[in-house]
This record gives structure tokens, sequence and C-alpha cells, in this order.
């Protein structure tokens, strides 16, 4: 944690070209539940547009999910994102998009060409990027003067609340809260304006910013910050203390595996998320305990996971090819792959979750 504007970060850093690529396999439109979630997000971004022909910029658009209802709509937009494969998949979807990282040149680049924007969106994009002062020049590039930059993240409350340490992995560089956030604005000429906690994820906050003094923050800003520090949320003991709770959770996630298997029940993983790399890694579980993840990705499918060495396949096509119990990692789709799965539980599946704790049945 920072001692200065409180942003719990990763010490180490991994070059940013070996994780956004244009073999990048995360798709938002990959959950149903999301995309309705983009779809609910871009009517009110629409809805706070005041000038007669704005223009919205999306940084990591990935499949271009949120710009559709711009693009839609006729409005003004353009998606941008390192993930090539990604880009061309937003394209055949009519939205207007181009590769790369967002960068104070490119910024300079896009209001060149179609004038200053006046939302800049960012969604689980801005905790991956390292190097905020240069996504700061790129903003002071891109927005008008009354422009926002609008982003949701994970959000270092809910982690804490929840145990979620899975939401820490190489690509989520940082985990914010609205203390830190504020912090990082005003040290780049900006304040935090708004915040809104949102469900999906697991938990995340929406944070909008604006360049200082052009906009009136909103009371959620200093009840926010109030409710961390009354919480303690940045505090080192509590953060001490959530280390030493996962450590135990990581025993009775390998025991309840054991169990499983002991019993004779097959088990295989629920999703080869991001999110599983850290649980897999951390807890030491490998093909021995969970021989197949499933998941519906066809870039991650015939593959293996990142350290552990697990097969991810596609799902059985029937629920006979459904193992006993299935191990969720995709806990943060929990209702919507529940109402999905009923048939399973109907023939007496089981799940084991460790979100908030380890759970069985
Ligand atoms: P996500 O929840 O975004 O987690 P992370 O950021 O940790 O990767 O990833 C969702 C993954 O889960 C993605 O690989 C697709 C997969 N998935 C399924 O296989 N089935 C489902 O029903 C859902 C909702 C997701």
């Amino acid at each position: 944690m920072c001692r200065r504007c409180r942003a719990v970060q990763l010490t180490d850093e991994v070059p940013r070209e070996k994780m956004f690529h244009d073999e990048y396999p995360f798709r938002t439109s990959s959950s149903a539940w999301m995309s309705s979630h983009f779809a609910k997000v871009a009517a009110q971004l629409v809805d706070t547009l005041r000038s007669p022909d704005p223009f919205v910029v999306e940084i990591g658009c990935n499949d271009g999910t949120m710009l559709e209802t711009f693009a839609e709509r006729g409005i003004r937009h353009l998606g941008i994102d390192p993930a090539a494969n990604l880009v061309a998949e937003a394209g055949a979807r009519g939205v207007l998009a181009r590769p790369g990282f967002f960068e104070p040149a490119t910024a300079a680049e896009i209001r060149a060409e179609h004038g200053p924007a006046e939302v800049v969106y960012a969604a689980n994009t801005m905790c991956h990027i390292p190097y905020l002062d240069e996504i700061f020049a790129g903003l002071d590039a891109l927005l008008g003067d009354d422009g926002i930059l609008v982003f949701e993240d994970p959000y270092l409350g809910d982690v804490l609340r929840l145990g979620s340490y899975d939401q820490l992995y190489d690509e989520h560089f940082y985990l914010f809260s609205a203390t830190s956030v504020a912090c990082i604005a005003e040290s780049h000429g900006f304040a935090l304006i708004d915040v809104e906690h949102i469900g999906v994820h697991g938990g995340e906050l929406r944070y909008t910013v604006g360049r200082r003094d052009r906009r009136r923050p909103t009371p959620a800003v200093d009840r926010w910050i109030a409710g961390e520090a009354s919480e303690g949320v940045h505090d080192l003991a509590r953060l001490a203390s959530f280390a030493a709770e996962i450590g135990e959770r990581r025993d009775r996630l390998r025991r309840a595996l054991q169990d499983e298997r002991a019993a004779g029940r097959s088990i295989a993983g629920y999703a080869a998320t991001a999110k599983s790399a850290t649980v897999l890694n951390y807890c030491g579980i490998g093909p021995d305990l969970l021989p197949v993840i499933y998941d519906t990705t066809p870039e991650k499918q015939g593959r293996l996971t990142p350290g552990s060495g697990i097969p991810v396949e596609p799902f059985p096509t029937g629920p006979d090819g459904y193992p006993d119990t299935f191990l969720l990692f995709a806990w943060n789709h929990a209702e919507e792959i529940m109402a999905k799965e009923q048939e399973f539980v109907a023939r007496g599946g089981r799940w084991i979750r460790y979100v908030p704790d380890v759970l069985v049945g």
C-alpha cells in the first residue's frame, strides 16, 4: 500500500505486451449478465451527455459490448484496446475502435481527429495500468474542459470484506478505494467528483473524475472517504489479518478437495478465470487434485492453466459428462451460473466455493 495515496498495488510489474496482445482471451460478451450491465452503463452515460454532438471514448473497449449502445444511437465514439483480435470483433458490431494502448500521444491524436471527449470510460481497465501518470496526461489532452473520466474497478473494501484474495493477480496492478482515487486524481490536477458502489465482479466502485474546480463533488465522495477511514480499509493491521485469514482458507480449500476425492467424487473447475491462477498457485492445486477446468472461451480451451498445469476444456455437452462436484472459480458470476446449472444441482451435483469462505454442498 502506498503510504501517500493508499492505493494497494503489486510490487512486481509484468510488461504490458505480455498481458495485452492480439490473442487476449477475455471477452466481455462471454457473460450475459455483464453484457446487460454494460448496456445499462451505456444508457446511464448517455443521460449525462450535455453537448449536442458528444464524443465518448472507451479505454479498454474489449469486444465493443459497452460502446455498441453508442453506435446504435449514432453517438460519436471511439474504443481503444491493445487486443487487436477483440478490436476486430468490436468493428464487426458496428463499433469504431482502434488497436493500441492509451498514451498521451494517442490521446492527442484522437483529439486532433475527433475533437475533445465529453466522457472517457474504462471498466476493469484502470486497475490494470501501473503508469497512471501517463493516463492522466492523456486525459488532460483528450477531455474537454468539463469532460469526465468514469471508471469502475474491483474495490479494496469488498476484497477485505469478502476475503476475495483472487482479485490479486498480475493484470490487477491496483486495488483502488475512494480515498486512493481522490488522492491520485488530485495529484494530477483532477478531482474525484462522484463514487458509486456496483455489485458486479464481487463488488466494485465506479469513480467519476473531472478537472479540478470544474464540477462540484457529490456528497457521496466525502461519505465514502469517511467510511473507509472508520472501517480501517487502509489500516496495515487490517491488511495483515486479511493475509492471515486467507492462509487458513487455503488449507480449508485443499482439504475440501481432498475430501471430495477421498469420497470417490469426481471434481472439475468451473471457468478458467484469471482469478483462478491466483487460487491454484497460492493453494498448490494441480491436476492431481483438480484434473480439468471447463470454460466457454475458445482461446482458453486446449491450453493449460499457468503455473498449475491443469487442462482447460470446453464444457461437456450434456450433464452426463459433468463431474460430481464443481469448484466454482467464476464466483462473481454465481447468479448467472446457478440459473444455468439447475439440472446439475437437481441431479445431486455439488459446488465448492472459496469466497467468502470455503463452502461445500
Ligand atoms: P471473469 O469473471 O471476468 O474473471 P477473470 O477476470 O478472473 O478472468 O471471467 C469469466 C470467465 O469465466 C471467462 O473465461 C468465461 C468463463 N465463464 C464460463 O465458462 N461460463 C459462464 O457461465 C460464465 C459466466 C463465465
